[in-house]
Parts: C-alpha cells; structure tokens; sequence
C-alpha cells in the first residue's frame, strides 16, 4: 500500500487505471499525465505512470525549493519530466490548469475526479477496521488543496446512505495559521456572511498543505452542508494550529512508536485543539490521518533538533524533544579505523574496547553477571 509513501496513491492508483483502460480500448493514445504537486502528488503520479510505460508519460510542475529532497528525488527517479516554477504550489496549479485548458493532457490533481474516487476507499477502510460501527469517532486531515476531506466525507456519505455505517463520524479538518483559508472561511458562524478568500501562505513545516486557494473548496462547501443535513447535527468542524504545536506533536508521536510526517503532526495538533474547544470530548476514538512518511520530511526535524529554524516559522525547539547523535572520540587509544584503512590485531581489540567503555559509561550501564555466576543462579533454578 502508497508505494510512493504518501496518501495521494490511492487516487492515483484509480485515475490511471481509469486512464489506461481509455488507452486499452483505443479511446486515448500517447498520453501526457500532469500535475502541479506540493511534492507528494507528483511523487505518486510520475511512479503510476512509469508503471505504465510506454503508453502514458508523465510531466510534474513544482514550486522551486519548496518541496522536500526526498520528494523532488520520487518523480526524478520515476523518469517524469519535472518543472520547478518559481513561486508556491498556488502558481504551479494555476499553469497547470491552463496547460490542461490548452492542450491535450491529463490533468491529475484532485480536479480529477478519479482521483478522489479513489481517495474515499479511506473512509472506506477505515469503516471496516471499525467493522462498520462509526457512533463516536472522529476522523481528523490535514488539509491543503482539500481533495482528501472532500474524498473522506464523499465516502462516508456514500457508505451511509447504502446503508453500510450506521453513523457518520465527525471530521476534523485541520490548517496551519500559515496556510488557513479554509479554516478561514468557516469562522463566519452564519452560512449567509461566509465568502471564501484566498491567501498569501507563509512557510510552513507541513509543506505539502501549504496551499492558500484550494482547487476542491467548492466541493467541501458543498459537501459540508450536505454532512451536516445527513448527519443531523454539525458533524464537519475546523481548526488551526501553530507551526510550533505542529512540530511538537508530531516529534511525540514518533516517540510514541508512529511515522507521522509534518502533516500528521498538524493532524494530531488539531485533535488537541479540537479537544480543548470541546469539539471531541474523551468519549470520542480519532482516526488521525497521518498522509505521508516522516522521512520525506526529515529536514524538519533536523531544523528542530539543530535549533536552524528560519525566524519566519517562528518555532522555538523545546529541549525535550531533541535528539541528537554523539560521536564517540575513542580515549586513550593512538590509533582509530578509517575508510579503506581497518584495524587488525591488539590496535583493533584497543579501540573497540575503549569505544565500549565510553558508551556504557555514557549509558550508565551495569556490568553483566560473570559466566560462573549465571550457571550458579540457573543451578539454582533447577533445584
Ligand atoms: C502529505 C500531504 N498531506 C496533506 C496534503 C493535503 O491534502 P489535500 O491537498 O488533499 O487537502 C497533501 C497534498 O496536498 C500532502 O501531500
């Protein structure tokens, strides 16, 4: 499952299979797939596609030095043509979107209707794990172009009114104060006065939502109301959360034994937030969308546990979320190994030990009990 590591696979996996069955019947041929991305999209477009070489090509359009390295290195590998555009990802779309009025391509964001389709099989799936019982729960998303909570409450209607959930959960979306248009725009309590305003976003460690006019905002003001008509009661809320709680959380959460990315710690941040304004009370299970993996965002940490963030994220590392590596100066040995130049013989058994007194010392660690001490207590046992 998301070979690319990210969310966005399972509506790539839909829209170019959709895709190469139109070539497949003839329909199509000699396709250009292309996307704008905030890295992820075009992580998972450009693999889809080259699964499908020759037939579908791929072309990737990304806002110049903001997306990650690891991202940049996915559509590289993948054998997209890539773009870097100056400006933020809101540029990048909007070239997109006249490439895709222009000429004969496909587009893959989350206009895509495909796309989205295959991003509810999260709603999906998430219903089963809970074997169809959703009274209680909370599903919490990052959101940037907003296809994913459009995607996630599509597929929880969808299930509802078949019949298949008997409940539909809350949904917590949840924005950075340096990318809030959405959350913006749901601050207006009365439906009349609400009007959806773009923003200029600032940078922000969950880079791949940094999006300041989402393409899918009129389909989640649409589906919003509808949500909540179903549901009986306001069940779609929305929160923002700082660049510092974001960070926070998400470094704690890997503590924890997750893999949350930047997006995930925003994600869980919101849950918090959310829980502080009373929208979740303790009673509530959350389902917190984690969308990609902590090592495409590995820089962020490190900015955090180096204390190198720019002042404009306005994070101040707390020192009990650091971690950082020692490095190990063997004492009282003359000679270490190096590249190309091992040790061997008495300068060998040296260095290891001296290095292995260090750690331990560093550690605190308790001698083990001596060869003749652990028969005697197993002896011992076996009366
Ligand atoms: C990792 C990650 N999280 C969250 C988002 C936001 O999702 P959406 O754009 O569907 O709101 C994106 C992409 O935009 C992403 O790549």
């Amino acid at each position: 499952q998301n070979p690319s590591a990210s969310f966005k696979d399972r509506g790539m996996a839909s829209a170019l299979s959709y895709i190469h069955y139109l070539v497949q019947q003839g329909l199509v041929s000699d396709v250009l797939a292309i996307c704008a991305s905030t890295g992820d999209t075009s992580a998972a477009a450009a693999l889809y596609a080259a699964y499908l070489q020759p037939d579908i090509k791929s072309a990737v359009l990304l806002p110049h030095k903001k997306v990650t390295p690891q991202q940049l290195s996915q559509p590289l590998g993948s054998g997209a043509k890539v773009f870097e555009i100056p400006g933020v990802f809101d540029d990048c779309m909007k070239v997109v979107e006249i490439l895709s009025e222009k000429y004969n391509v496909a587009l893959l964001n989350s206009k895509n209707a495909w796309r989205i389709l295959g991003q509810e099989s999260y709603s999906y799936e998430i219903a089963q794990d809970f074997e169809y019982d959703l009274n209680n729960k909370v599903v919490v998303v990052p959101i940037g172009n907003a296809g994913n909570i459009t995607a996630v409450m599509s597929g929880f209607l969808k299930f509802f009114e078949t019949g298949i959930i008997n409940a539909l959960p809350k949904i917590l979306g949840v924005q950075s104060v340096h990318a809030n248009p959405v959350y913006k725009y749901y601050l207006e309590p009365d439906t009349e006065n609400r009007k959806f305003i773009p923003i200029t976003v600032k940078p922000s460690v969950a880079q791949a939502a940094m999006i300041g006019n989402p393409v899918s905002m009129p389909r989640v003001i649409h589906l919003v109301d509808i949500y909540n008509q179903v549901a009986g009661k306001q069940s779609v809320f929305f929160v923002e959360v700082t660049e510092q709680a974001i960070m926070d959380w998400e470094l704690l959460a890997n503590r924890n034994g997750h893999i949350a990315c930047t997006q995930g710690g925003e994600s869980l941040a919101g849950l918090v937030e959310a829980k502080k304004k009373g929208i979740v009370t303790g009673d509530d299970c959350a389902v917190i969308d984690s969308t990609a993996h902590v090592l495409k965002f590995a820089n962020f940490q490190q900015m955090y546990f180096e204390k190198k963030f720019p002042a404009e994220f306005k994070i101040n590392p707390d020192s009990k979320h650091i971690n950082s590596s020692v490095l190990i100066h063997p004492k009282n040995v003359k000679k270490v190994p190096s590249f190309g130049k091992p040790l061997t013989g008495d300068d060998f058994n040296r260095f290891v030990n001296s290095v292995s007194e260090e750690i331990a010392s560093i550690l605190d660690l308790k001698e083990s009990l001596k060869k003749n001490d652990r028969d005697q207590i197993f002896k011992g046992d076996k009366k």
